[in-house]
């Protein structure tokens, strides 16, 4: 319960929307308790008037007027509240899931490493579907019951305690029952949940790259272990609700006897003249009222259940800690005013003024180590430096920690020991969306997003003009293929630019690149995908986008790595050697080694070439 009073404070702007529904909850319950009386009153003016006496037909008149004009009221009452319901319960919807993207957004790299896509998603919507589901269904039904019941105990207590005793027996002994049923059910709940979220997470994983499921023909084994964790929710699901039920059966029937006690009590109070007959249908009516709620209650236990178990798993993600210095900070709710004033244009640019000292390198590793996992260091005490201007290759065998190394620069990852400066200063100090914005990056896998070109080339600079955006196309040898395009830079490319062909998508991800015009330039592995013709033409890009920039290459040609500044050979995750292409061809180190073996040209010697993601 606590977790769902969390869910209610967490979207605490929403106070006037919760104080409409508990004032028009009142009403409701207020108005629905007229109607009682007023039969009461109306019974015993009835029998009255049976006996000769009473007021005549002007009182039965005014007596049914009251009546309706309290169900008119409740009529209005429950439609006006149900309303608030409704759209209290979006607009919660949105702040939560807002509030779920925006936290999710400023988690570290290393949280993503160890969650499946899927899951992440599967987590969110059942996690707020079952929050929200509930709070619509409490404040529109439960809710306004919940009242009447307060008021009908009240007001039965007037009139008799022993059948006020009895009905306030109902709601302890029904709660401890369902406390009792609960425990097991919620822990069967959280193992069901398990497994939903884990065939959601492979369900998106294989929709997601279809194309090797097809092609290793594992269509087969993918939906039956999809089904697999389907059959253990069902079966998970079969001791669950028989479970319930038997509780169920338990609970009510002790209910069922209680208010044969109650029952009793009242006709025999009637019967010896305690009560008038109009009294005996107020409290049979009154009894009926209290009733019904706790026989929802099962009902509402039961989505309060799915509730907190959701509400548990919403906040597991939203107490993950999020990355230090990320580029959203806090989590804030979004702005659901129904006209917002601004559109929905993109915010200007930032411009991120970096502190530069003009002496220092442009790029310094001092003893940086660094291992994923703690107890695996794949990066030992690194010590380099780059120049402004300069261009410095990577070389090391395949998962010798290229990549690695690249992505601390970035920030993706801290290092365990020692610092990385940029300009001068340690990236550790500032704002990572500032030191990513000093870092221009083409990755080997393009990495698009559905949309059309253009908005691809802009993801950088939403503000880019046409012409920017053709200069940097041209400039990365795409323009012509995109004019080309059915709709020219309107195009949609499809999930991930799944439309075009890779060395198409690569030369977008150079353009794109270019755009962010950032001083320092990343190239990883960027064009190893791509047939040679395609490679060419992204390479000229790629030279173009080189010009003028600090860059850190990592390429899987010889050729390539061969007009570099210098060198800088990985070994066993240290340093091997430092030099520029014609030093380092004279020593026997990897450089010279992937030379003499690109001359050789045997069957084994290419293998061995292989090791090292290269190729002459
Ligand atoms: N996210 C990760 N979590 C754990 N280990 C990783 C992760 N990424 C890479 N590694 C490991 O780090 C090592 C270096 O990988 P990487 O830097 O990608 O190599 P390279 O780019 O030189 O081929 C490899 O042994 C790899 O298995
Ligand atoms: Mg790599």
């Amino acid at each position: 319960m606590r977790t769902l009073l969390r869910v209610l404070t967490a979207a605490r702007e929403l106070w006037p929307w919760y104080a409409g529904i508990i004032a028009t909850s009142v009403l409701v319950a207020v108005t629905a308790l007229a109607t009682p009386f007023v039969i009461a009153r109306a019974t015993d003016e009835v029998v009255a008037q049976v006996g000769g006496g009473g007021g005549g037909l002007l009182t039965l008149v005014v007596l049914a007027g009251a009546l309706l004009v309290a169900e008119l009221l409740n009529t209005v009452l429950t439609n006006i509240g149900g309303f608030l319901g409704d759209t209290m319960t979006m607009r919660l919807r949105a702040i939560l899931s807002s509030r779920y993207y925006s936290k999710l957004l400023s988690l570290p790299q290393r949280y993503f490493d160890n969650q499946l896509t899927g899951t992440v998603i599967n987590k969110l919507n059942r996690s707020i579907t079952e929050v929200t589901q509930f709070l619509q269904m409490f404040s529109n039904n439960f809710f306004p019951t919940l009242i009447t019941v307060v008021a009908v105990l009240v007001i039965a207590g007037f009139y008799s305690w022993p059948l006020t005793l009895l009905l306030l027996i109902i709601y302890p002994l029904f709660t401890w029952l369902t406390a009792l049923t609960s425990k097991r059910w919620q822990k069967l709940e959280g193992e069901k949940n398990v497994e939903l979220d884990a065939a959601g997470g492979r369900f998106a994983e294989v929709i997601g790259q279809i194309k090797v499921t097809k092609s290793f023909v594992r269509e087969r084994t993918e939906l039956d272990t999809f089904d697999d964790h389907y059959r253990r929710v069902v079966a998970t699901t079969h001791t669950q609700s028989a479970w319930w039920h038997r509780m169920d059966v338990a609970r009510r029937g002790s209910l069922n006897v209680i208010f044969f006690g109650i029952y009793l009590i009242i006709f025999a109070q009637t019967a010896s003249g305690q009560f008038s007959l109009g009294d005996m249908v107020l409290l049979i009516q009154l009894v009926a009222m209290a009733r019904t709620p706790v026989m929802m209650m099962s009902f509402l236990v039961d989505s309060s259940q799915h509730a907190i178990a959701g509400s548990r798993s919403y906040f597991e993600v939203m107490d993950e800690t999020p990355e230090p210095l990320a580029a959203i900070g806090e989590v804030r709710s979004p702005d659901l005013t129904l006209t917002p004033a601004a559109g929905t244009a993109p915010a200007e640019p930032v411009t991120y003024d970096w502190p530069i000292q003009p002496d220092a390198p442009t790029i310094a590793f001092e003893h940086v180590s660094f291992g994923y996992d703690s107890d695996a260091e794949i990066l030992h005490d690194i010590t380099f430096a780059v120049a402004r201007g300069e261009r410095v290759a990577l070389v090391s065998e395949s998962g010798g920690g290229k990549t690695t190394l690249v992505n601390l620069l970035l920030g993706l990852y801290r290092p365990d020991a020692g610092t990385i400066s940029i300009a001068g200063t340690d990236t550790t100090e500032v704002s990572l969306a500032k030191v990513r914005a000093q870092i221009g990056v083409v990755f080997q896998d393009a990495s698009l997003f559905s949309g059309t070109v253009r908005e691809n080339l802009a993801y950088g600079r939403p503000h880019a003009t046409d012409a920017e955006l053709e200069q940097a196309a041209r400039r990365a040898n795409a323009h012509e293929f995109i004019v080309r395009l059915s709709e020219g830079y309107d195009t949609l490319i499809g999930e991930r630019g799944v439309r075009l062909s890779g060395g198409q998508k690569q030369r977008i991800a150079v353009a794109r690149a270019m755009l962010k015009d950032a001083p320092l330039l990343v190239l990883d592995e960027a064009t190893s995908a791509l047939d040679s013709r395609s490679e060419r033409l992204v390479q000229a890009g790629l030279e173009e986008l080189m010009a003028d920039r600090t860059s850190i290459i990592i390429a899987h040609r010889l050729s390539t790595i061969s007009t570099v500044d210098r060198i800088i050979t990985l070994r066993d995750g240290r340093i091997d050697e430092v030099g520029s292409p014609a030093e380092l061809a004279t020593t026997d180190g990897i450089y010279a080694e992937l030379l003499a073996l690109q001359e050789s040209g045997t069957k084994r010697d290419k293998r061995r070439m292989a090791a090292f993601d290269i190729t002459g």
